[in-house]
């Protein structure tokens, strides 16, 4: 009796085996070389199967096109406590700033370049504060301040076009959401200080769900 199941095991063990080995073959033969393979079935890649759309449906976003790369960044004016602006600055800043007004602004500190290359109106526009200034007086949006920063950072901003610096959020699959400079840098501030590890790597935490 025993050596009967084994006789049909066996049988059945080459059947599948034979079937698998088959399929194998067939799948062989549809592609010529494994480069084939790898081009028909990276076809629909991008685009149709996978997408993003559902994990960043909650966010605010803006869609930038520059030198050929779409993608999108947070929206920043909805961030910005002090916007609009024009809540208190409604008059050209020369005639804000007379004993009349109180200084204000007192919590922002500009270190970012010396003060012959840089002071608050190389940025801001004191005609207009609602919207960012660039060097040669063209208005910027609050959400595009990273053209702002590449005026002067190209390097960095050349590998953020092209995904090197900065982050990309939520998911890998297209559409693409990248971090903007000022969501890393402040920008009257935006050097990164250097910093220890919050703890050394002798501990064993279970981190990840
Ligand atoms: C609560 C009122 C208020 C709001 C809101 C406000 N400002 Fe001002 N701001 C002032 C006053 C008053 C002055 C003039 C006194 C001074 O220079 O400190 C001023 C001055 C400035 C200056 C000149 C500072 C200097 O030292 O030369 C800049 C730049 C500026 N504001 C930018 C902004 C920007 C950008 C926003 C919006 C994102 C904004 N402010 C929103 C009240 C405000
Ligand atoms: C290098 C360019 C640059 C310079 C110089 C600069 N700012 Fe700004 N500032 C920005 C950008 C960009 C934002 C928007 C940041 C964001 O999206 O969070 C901003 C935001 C602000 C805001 C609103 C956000 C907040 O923190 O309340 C105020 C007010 C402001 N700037 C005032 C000033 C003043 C005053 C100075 C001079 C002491 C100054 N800025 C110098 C680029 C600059
Ligand atoms: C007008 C030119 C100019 C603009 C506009 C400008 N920067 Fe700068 N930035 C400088 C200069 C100059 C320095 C100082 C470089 C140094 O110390 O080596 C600097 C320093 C920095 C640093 C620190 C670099 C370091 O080595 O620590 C960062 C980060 C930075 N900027 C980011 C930004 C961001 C983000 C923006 C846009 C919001 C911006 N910058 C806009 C000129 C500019
Ligand atoms: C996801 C966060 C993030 C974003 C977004 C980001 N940066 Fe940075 N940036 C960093 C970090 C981290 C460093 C490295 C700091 C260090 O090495 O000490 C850095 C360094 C820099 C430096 C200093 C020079 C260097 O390479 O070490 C500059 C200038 C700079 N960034 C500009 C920009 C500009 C301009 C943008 C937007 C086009 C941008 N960054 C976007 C995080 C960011």
């Amino acid at each position: 009796m025993n050596n009967y199941f084994q006789y049909i095991y066996k049988i059945s063990y080459c059947l599948v085996l034979t079937v698998l080995l088959a399929s194998c073959k067939h799948n062989e033969e549809k592609y010529h070389s494994v480069t084939d393979k790898i081009n028909a079935e990276s076809k629909n890649y991008h685009g149709t199967s996978i997408s993003s759309k559902k994990y960043i449906e909650d966010l605010k976003t803006v869609e930038i096109n520059e030198s050929g790369h779409t993608f999108l960044i947070p929206d920043r004016k909805s961030k910005i406590e002090s916007y609009a602006c024009t809540d208190c600055h409604t008059k050209p800043l020369a005639k804000m700033q007379s004993k009349e007004f109180k200084k204000a602004h007192w919590n922002i500190e500009l270190k970012h370049a010396d003060s012959l290359t840089m002071n608050c109106l190389t940025c801001h526009n004191g005609q207009d504060m609602n919207h960012l200034k660039s060097l040669t007086a063209e208005s910027i949006d609050f959400n595009n301040s990273y053209k702002l920063c590449s005026q002067c950072h190209q390097k960095q901003y050349k590998d953020w076009l092209g995904g090197a610096h900065g982050k990309r959020i939520r998911s890998w699959a297209p559409p693409r959401i990248s971090m903007t400079c000022v969501n890393c840098h402040n920008p009257h501030s935006p050097s990164l200080e250097s910093r220890w590890p919050a703890r050394f790597n002798t501990q064993k935490i279970k981190e990840r769900k």
